[in-house]
């Protein structure tokens, strides 16, 4: 038997797809607990963040326009999404100090978190998230785009779990190249989107 990919669609997280975005959050514990996706947003997690409040900052955000989120259906269920942005919609990434120390011209954008609901790993949800956001920000005009993978080569094998920004392989694969390093296994990987 021909094993067959499985085809994903896409769309962007707006008023009309929270519901579907919620469901992979709550299927999921919140994410991380209760992040509600909001580290890389202004507010950020943690001291003094509740999920309700998380969820509630979030869907502010969904209100107001401040979101760029590629959600990926499998059928009518949403499993996974790429979360993008200029710097001042996603001012919080990980490592900033180490960022800052080495900054150079700011990008137009930046990935911020990818999550696959556990039950679809491995199967190119990642994949078809990071493609659509590469296809939404060409036809937003395109322009630099940073991302902050996890370095996959050299290392032992580590659960999707610890990716948060993603691996660096599938960056490579959209063409991304190492820009410079923030952390031991953290990369600032960039591309050019021509529009
Ligand atoms: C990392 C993560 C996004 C990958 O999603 P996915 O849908 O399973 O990834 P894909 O199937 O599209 O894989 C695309 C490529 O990524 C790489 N990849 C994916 N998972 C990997 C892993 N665990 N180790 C190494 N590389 C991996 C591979 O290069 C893969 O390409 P290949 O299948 O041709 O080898 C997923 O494991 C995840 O959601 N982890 C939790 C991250 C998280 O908590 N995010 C929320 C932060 S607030």
């Amino acid at each position: 038997m021909t094993e067959v990919e499985p085809s994903y669609t896409t769309r962007p997280l707006t008023a009309d797809t929270w519901d579907d975005f919620a469901a992979l959050v709550e299927a999921n514990n919140g994410v991380w607990g209760g992040c509600w996706c909001m580290g890389f947003h202004p507010e950020g997690v943690g001291q003094g963040r509740t999920p309700t409040g998380n969820r509630a900052a979030k869907r502010a955000h969904v209100d107001a326009g401040t979101v760029h989120q590629t959600l990926v259906y499998d059928g009518d269920v949403c499993v996974g999404w790429c979360q993008y942005g200029s710097p001042v919609e996603l001012p919080n990434i990980k490592n900033p100090a180490a960022y800052a120390k080495g900054s150079v011209d700011p990008p137009a954008w930046r990935i911020g978190c990818i999550f696959t609901g556990s039950r679809h790993r491995g199967t190119g949800v990642a994949r078809a998230a990071v493609a659509a956001t590469l296809d939404a920000i060409k036809e937003a005009g395109g322009g630099i785009v940073e991302a902050y993978p996890e370095q996959v080569a050299d290392r032992g094998p580590q659960r999707g779990a610890y990716f948060h920004t993603g691996p660096e392989t599938l960056f490579e694969d959209f063409g991304f190249t190492r820009q410079r390093q923030i952390a031991k296994w953290r990369w600032v990987m960039r591309l050019d989107v021509v529009p």
